[in-house]
């Protein structure tokens, strides 16, 4: 009983032990795969944190490896030791910081780092890449300053970053138009680091402008960011004598009139900034039409025959507009009778562009250039008033005409019967 006991025990203890070998190798076998399939995919080294682009770097620098495999760059078979050196198979600080290390890019090198391959035109060429962001930038406020031994102004990677280096069209990207402002902004909206340097705070001023509720607000990508003003690489502050042609670019109209009145010479003569003058160069604000006149006395006299000639154009203006606002209100007059007024509709809204282009060629600061615009909007406005008081007054004569003859017809029938009911009497 005993043996036999035993003989069954141990046949399953050899089952047992077979099948936890088998468990075991299963197991081992398993890992051995998963092993190899992470190895793959972060080879050559079989550690968690080495990855094809950063190599072992990424043990210790675990946030700019992030930041640079999310990058352009990595994609491009670059690496940590491109730009930094080192040894990227060390997991020893040392032996990593070796092998001609550079350690931090200082910032004073790190134009010249990046264009080590942005300037390059055979390594540019495949990607359809500009070559000159250098150059640009050696013209640059930016680049001069540098030059000079000044770390605070903008190196390429405070536009671009160093690691996270992304493409201009991803909404991520602190070059994407809508995030342009902000990317110049970081400094140039520091009153910290601008006030002593006696720069204005752009950046705050142009949050207020119309441009940049055009820009955020409605989503017009036409509106201008700094950089449509001031040149991408080569920023520098617009010139007097260039900032009418860099407003142009977009307002070509407000342009043409402006170089066809005495402001384009006279203001370039006691260097005065064009546009900016009279509009500032950066909270910049919608139109007001009252500014036609009180713009003026900022810098002409009060009494001055300029004074005096604002002030005409605005009357010129206004009484233009008033001509329009009395159509638009004898429109509405007809529609409620109703008259036919699609036509009409259409002249008022002839007239009130009119009135926009009297708005622009006012630049011209010249009363008949001007009137060749209020003129036309004056007349269609009071064509249209006079037309419409007329159907009007048809339409009373009419219902009036009508009053009348049915007074008549039933006052006939009245009498006629009083006549025949007296008749058999009498
Ligand atoms: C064993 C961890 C370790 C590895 C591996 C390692 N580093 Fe570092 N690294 C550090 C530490 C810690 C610091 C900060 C202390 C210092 O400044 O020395 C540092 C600092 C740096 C700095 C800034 C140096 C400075 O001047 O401020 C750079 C750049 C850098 N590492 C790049 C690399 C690159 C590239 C690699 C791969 C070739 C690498 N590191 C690998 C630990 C490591
Ligand atoms: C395209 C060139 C480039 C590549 C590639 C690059 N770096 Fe850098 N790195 C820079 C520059 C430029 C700076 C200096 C940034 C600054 O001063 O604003 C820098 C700074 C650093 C610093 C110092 C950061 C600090 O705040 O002190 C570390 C650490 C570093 N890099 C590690 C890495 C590692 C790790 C990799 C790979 C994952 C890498 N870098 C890839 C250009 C590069
Ligand atoms: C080793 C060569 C090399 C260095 C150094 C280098 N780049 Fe690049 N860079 C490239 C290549 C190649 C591309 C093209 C990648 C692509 O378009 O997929 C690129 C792309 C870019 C782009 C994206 C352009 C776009 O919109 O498609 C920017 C921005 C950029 N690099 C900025 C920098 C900055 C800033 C530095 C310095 C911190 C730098 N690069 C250093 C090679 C380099
Ligand atoms: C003051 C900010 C600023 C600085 C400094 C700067 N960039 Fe740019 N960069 C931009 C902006 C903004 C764009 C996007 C332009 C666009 O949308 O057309 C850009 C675009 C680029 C592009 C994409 C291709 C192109 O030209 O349109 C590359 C590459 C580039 N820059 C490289 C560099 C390099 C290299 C440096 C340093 C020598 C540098 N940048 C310095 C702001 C800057
Ligand atoms: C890292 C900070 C920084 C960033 C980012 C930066 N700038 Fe600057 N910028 C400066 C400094 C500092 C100066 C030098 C101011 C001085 O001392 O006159 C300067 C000078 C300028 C000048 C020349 C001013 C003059 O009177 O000579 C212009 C124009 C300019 N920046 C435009 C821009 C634009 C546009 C952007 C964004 C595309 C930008 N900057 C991003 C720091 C920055
Ligand atoms: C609509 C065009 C326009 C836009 C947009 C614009 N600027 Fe300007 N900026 C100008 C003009 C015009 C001047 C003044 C030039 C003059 O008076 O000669 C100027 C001057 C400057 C100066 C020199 C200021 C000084 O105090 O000397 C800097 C710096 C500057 N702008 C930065 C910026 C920044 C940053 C942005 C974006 C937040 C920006 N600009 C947006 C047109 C513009
Ligand atoms: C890149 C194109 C662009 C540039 C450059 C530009 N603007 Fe504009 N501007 C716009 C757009 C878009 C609007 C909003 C739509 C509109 O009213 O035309 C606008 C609106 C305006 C308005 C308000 C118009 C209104 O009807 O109320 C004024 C004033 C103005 N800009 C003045 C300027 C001045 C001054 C400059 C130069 C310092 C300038 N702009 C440069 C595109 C531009
Ligand atoms: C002498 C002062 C002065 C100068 C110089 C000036 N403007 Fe104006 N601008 C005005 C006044 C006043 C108005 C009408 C009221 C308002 O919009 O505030 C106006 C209106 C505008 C408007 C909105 C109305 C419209 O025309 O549609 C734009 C856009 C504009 N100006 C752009 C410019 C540009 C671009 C320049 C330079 C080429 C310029 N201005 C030069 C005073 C000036
Ligand atoms: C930002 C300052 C500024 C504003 C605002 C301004 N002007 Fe002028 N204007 C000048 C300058 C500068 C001259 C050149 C002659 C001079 O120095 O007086 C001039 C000249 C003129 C002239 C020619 C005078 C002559 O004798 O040749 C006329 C007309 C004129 N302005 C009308 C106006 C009117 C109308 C307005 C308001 C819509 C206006 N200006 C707003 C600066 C300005």
């Amino acid at each position: 009983m005993s043996a036999r006991m035993w003989e069954g025990g141990s046949v399953r203890m050899a089952r047992l032990a077979r099948l936890t070998l088998l468990v075991c190798a299963v197991s081992c076998a398993t890992w051995a795969v998963s092993q190899a399939q992470e190895d793959d995919a972060t080879k050559p080294h079989g550690n968690a944190f080495v990855t094809k682009s950063s190599g072992r770097c990424g043990v210790c620098h675990p946030s700019e490896r992030v930041a640079f495999e999310k990058s352009r760059h990595a994609g491009e078979d670059m690496r940590c030791t491109t730009c930094h050196g080192g040894n990227e198979q060390s997991v020893d600080q040392t032996s990593a910081h070796a092998n001609g290390f550079k350690g931090r890019i200082s910032r004073a090198d790190i134009p010249a780092s990046c264009a080590s391959c942005h300037s390059d035109q055979k390594m540019m060429r495949p990607y359809d890449l500009p070559v000159d962001q250098m150059a640009l930038y050696q013209t640059s406020g930016h680049g001069l300053k540098l030059k000079a031994g000044d770390t605070k102004v903008a190196v390429c990677s405070d536009c671009h970053g160093a690691h996270d280096v992304l493409a201009a069209s991803d909404p991520a990207c602190r070059t994407y138009v809508t995030n342009i402002p902000r990317t110049c902004g970081n400094c140039h909206g520091d009153s910290l680091l601008m006030a002593p340097r006696h720069q204005k705070d752009s950046y705050h001023d142009y949050l207020k402008s119309v441009h940049a509720k055009e820009l955020f607000d409605k989503g017009d990508l036409r509106a201008p960011t700094c950089v449509s003003c001031h040149g991408v690489h080569g920023a520098t502050p617009t010139q007097v004598g260039d900032v009418n042609k860099v407003c142009g670019r977009c307002h070509t109209a407000e342009r043409r009139y402006f170089l066809a009145g005495p402001h384009a010479d006279g203001m370039a003569k006691k260097g005065m900034s064009e546009c900016a003058s009279c509009h500032q160069d950066h909270a910049i604000q919608a139109g007001a039409t009252e500014r036609l006149a009180s713009g003026c006395v900022s810098c002409h006299a009060k009494g001055s025959k300029e004074a005096a000639l604002g002030a005409q154009l605005l009357a010129d203006y206004k009484t233009a507009d008033l001509a329009v606002s009395r159509a638009e209100e004898q429109i509405s007059k007809a529609d409620g009778v109703p008259l036919q007024t699609d036509d009409y509709h259409s002249r008022v809204e002839e007239a009130r562009t009119y009135l926009r282009e009297a708005m622009t060629a006012a630049h011209a600061v010249k009363p008949d250039v001007m009137a060749a615009f209020t003129a036309r909007a004056r007349s269609v406005g009071t064509e249209v008033e006079t037309e419409i008081k007329h159907k009007l007054l048809n339409l009373l004569v009419e219902k009036v005409a009508l009053l009348v003859f049915w007074f008549y017809v039933v006052m006939t029938i009245g009498i006629i019967r009083r006549w025949r009911d007296r008749g058999p009497k009498a």
